[in-house]
């Protein structure tokens, strides 16, 4: 059976990619917001997922403002890097997983969550500033990935809610797949930002830190939280937050918090990132049988104190 192991969430600013491809990432400023993913890096190496889906934003790339979908799943065997008007990133292309990605369209439209399929679509920085985060820059992305896009560009986004519940059914539907796989789901985008009219600039970092708090803990409560209310406290661009609540849905209710980092700003924008990992079934009682401590409790000792880093 195929199960989440854990879920990250992280910023998507342009500017980081354009770091990167201009080999700007030690500069100063830029130093600051790279350092705060080398922990990130090494947690990704050393969990290595058989697939990652990632919840991302098209920016007006695969889709143009004439046609976009709410939910569009990636089902493709590849998905070519869009030329966001510089050319194309150098990254590598994104491998998917037709397979899972096809038995996740099934299950999810079968629980009434109306998703578009894409069988061809170019992804944007949404999905590759957050790969590049995670993976550094590898040859090749180390794992298939199934790209997520939802609408957080044109009104109306769907709710929190809706995204936790869309999480809980894609949570669902890898549990039923077959095949073992280790499955890691990003939530990206975020965190306070607003890029343009009369607040452009805007952070609120009180808010992004309760945001996070409530991210590991208490993920109901951001449910309810208004499109009106995150664009007011977080900006018009904040509401890509709502991203986060599909991983945040995809995950089991309680969650060890084993990461996070916050450095403000990044370009126009708060950056943010958590990871969460599920803890391991069966683990109290298979270690109450050998006497051995859970690899959960060892693990929740080890990170008693959850490493975070602001900058
Ligand atoms: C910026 C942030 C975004 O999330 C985005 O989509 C575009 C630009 C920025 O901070 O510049
Ligand atoms: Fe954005």
């Amino acid at each position: 059976m195929a199960r989440i192991v854990a879920g990250v969430t992280s910023s998507h600013v342009p500017a980081i990619g354009a770091a990167i491809d201009n080999h700007r990432t030690s500069e100063p400023y830029w130093q600051r917001v790279f350092e705060g993913f080398e922990r990130s890096k090494e947690w990704m190496a050393k969990t290595r997922p058989d697939v990652c889906i990632v919840v991302y934003n098209d920016h007006a790339s695969a889709f143009s403002v004439e046609m976009i979908p709410t939910f569009a799943l990636g089902t493709a065997a590849e998905f070519p890097i869009a030329d966001e008007g510089w050319g194309p990133r150098p990254v590598p292309v994104v491998k998917g997983h037709p397979e899972l990605a096809s038995h996740i369209a099934q299950s999810v439209i079968l629980d009434e969550f109306d998703l578009t399929l894409c069988n061809k679509m170019e992804v944007d920085h949404g999905l590759t500033v957050p790969l590049n985060l995670m993976f550094g820059s590898p040859k090749e992305w180390p794992c298939p990935i199934i790209p997520l896009a939802v609408n957080v560009v044109q009104f109306p986004p769907p709710t929190g809610n809706r995204c936790f519940n869309l999480g809980k059914a894609i949570k669902k539907a890898v549990e039923s797949y077959p095949q073992d796989l280790r499955v890691v789901v990003f939530g990206t985008g975020g965190m306070s930002h607003q890029i343009s009219g009369q607040r452009a600039g805007l952070i609120n970092s009180k808010f992004d830190h309760a945001f996070l708090d409530g991210l590991t803990k208490n993920p109901k409560k951001l449910t309810r939280l208004s499109h009106l209310e995150l664009m007011r406290e977080a900006g018009a661009e904040g509401v890509e937050m709502v991203m986060w609540l599909i991983m945040r849905g995809a995950l089991d209710e309680k969650v060890d918090e084993v990461y996070r980092f916050y450095t403000v700003p990044a370009s126009n924008t708060a950056v943010g990132h958590i990871i969460l990992e599920n803890r391991i079934k069966g683990a109290k009682k298979a270690a109450a049988k050998s006497k051995k401590p859970a690899p959960k409790l060892k693990r929740a000792a080890a990170l008693q104190k959850v490493h975070r880093v602001r900058s």
